[in-house]
């Protein structure tokens, strides 16, 4: 059976702003993202020791604060605070370095929090393409780290996540493990590769997993540290890439409320599709969490769908699944006639916002 998803030309004319495109070169934004981080300009904060960092930012931005905690917490001995919020939490003083992360760099609680850091003296190390951001850093005379201009937030997470994460590895406060960084590379290569628009719909799986989705509504499981993130993302990116309602939630927080609320409304249940991501590595604890949480939720959904972890590091693993999901949302968006740029409501908001301001 030919797929809509093989269609090059009904892809073009639907994807007018070419996101497709750019999940295609992520492998390239990350090869880029670290040529940015080569030259960001970090002298200043160059050797100081900070007693925390907080990652401020929102929505497609904000993940880059997700992503870097989820791989950095087990190892690191400052907090590392994901602040998604207009307030910056009492605790962040000036011993504190502050990222504001904004790819416009006008995102209005972004730049609320830092505001009150600059207030406290706390050191700035700003991640943005321009806007408001920029103004800041020359201004105060603080870091940044310039992403290139013209995307989608969403669409520069490349930019935004890989040159925040190895500036941080630069300035020593995280460590990232060279082999890792190949690993992860080679990995996103080589699924770049396999998840074009060129590869049959038989054969992608990425276009497998929109197939599978359908017109369901999915629900993605994931597994508390970065597959927990990773779900996370993939929600974000079914709501603003494919215009569908999605929800999350991660193991083992899930056993203890999520799993009962599988009980009710089968009717209405029975259209969703659970997505589950499978890692052999790991504990047998989390293991058995999930087969018999699968076993004891299946009959609620349309069906069940594993995604295997692939990856030996946390970085490869949570690049590959990520970038999986990312690419999978463009899918599901073309199958479904719609265009996966336009964030028409989010642009709404923030006009509606700015009113209050002038
Ligand atoms: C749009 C997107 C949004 C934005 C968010 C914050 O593609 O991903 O979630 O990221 O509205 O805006 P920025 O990233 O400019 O700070």
């Amino acid at each position: 059976m030919t797929s809509i998803l093989d269609d090059l030309k009904e892809i073009k004319s639907l994807d007018t702003e070419d996101m497709l495109g750019i999940e295609e070169n992520f492998y390239n934004q990350l090869m880029e993202a670290s040529r940015i981080a080569e030259v960001a300009d970090i002298a200043k904060i160059k050797g100081r020791k900070f007693s925390g960092i907080a990652i401020l930012g929102m929505g497609g931005s904000g993940f880059t604060g997700d992503i870097i905690k989820s791989l950095v917490m087990d190892e690191v001995d400052i907090p590392v605070e994901v602040v998604k919020s207009y307030q910056l939490p009492g605790f962040v003083n000036k011993t504190w370095l502050v990222l504001p992360v904004s790819y416009s760099g006008n995102t209005e609680e972004t730049i609320s929090a830092t505001s009150q850091a600059l207030g406290r003296g706390c050191e700035l190390l700003c991640v943005t393409s321009g806007g408001k951001i920029e103004e800041i850093v020359r201004k105060y005379g603080k870091c940044l780290i310039k992403v290139p201009s013209g995307f989608q937030p969403r669409g520069a997470l490349g930019y935004l996540f890989f040159s925040t994460y190895l500036v941080l590895a630069n300035l020593k406060i995280i460590k990232v493990n060279k082999d890792d960084i190949e690993e992860a590379l080679d990995l996103i290569k080589k699924k770049c590769a396999l998840y074009k628009r060129d590869v049959q719909a038989s054969k992608n799986y990425a276009k497998i997993i929109a197939a599978e989705i359908g017109d369901r509504l999915p629900v993605i499981y994931g597994i508390s540290g970065i597959l927990s993130s990773v779900a996370y993302r993939w929600k974000c990116e079914f709501n603003e890439n494919s215009k569908f309602p999605s929800f999350w939630d991660e193991f083992s927080e899930l056993n203890h409320n999520g799993i009962v609320g599988w009980g009710k409304l089968k009717e209405i249940t029975s259209k969703f599709v659970l997505i589950v991501f499978k890692d052999d590595a790991a504990s047998d604890k989390i293991k058995v969490r999930i087969e018999t949480t699968l076993r004891l939720i299946k009959d609620n959904f349309y069906k069940i769908i594993e995604i295997p972890v692939e990856g030996k590091s946390k970085l490869a693993k949570a690049l590959s699944t990520m970038y999986l999901g990312d690419i999978a949302s463009v899918y599901l968006a073309l199958l479904n006639g719609v265009n996966p740029t336009p964030v028409d409501k989010i642009v709404v908001l923030k006009a509606e916002l700015a009113k209050l301001d002038k």
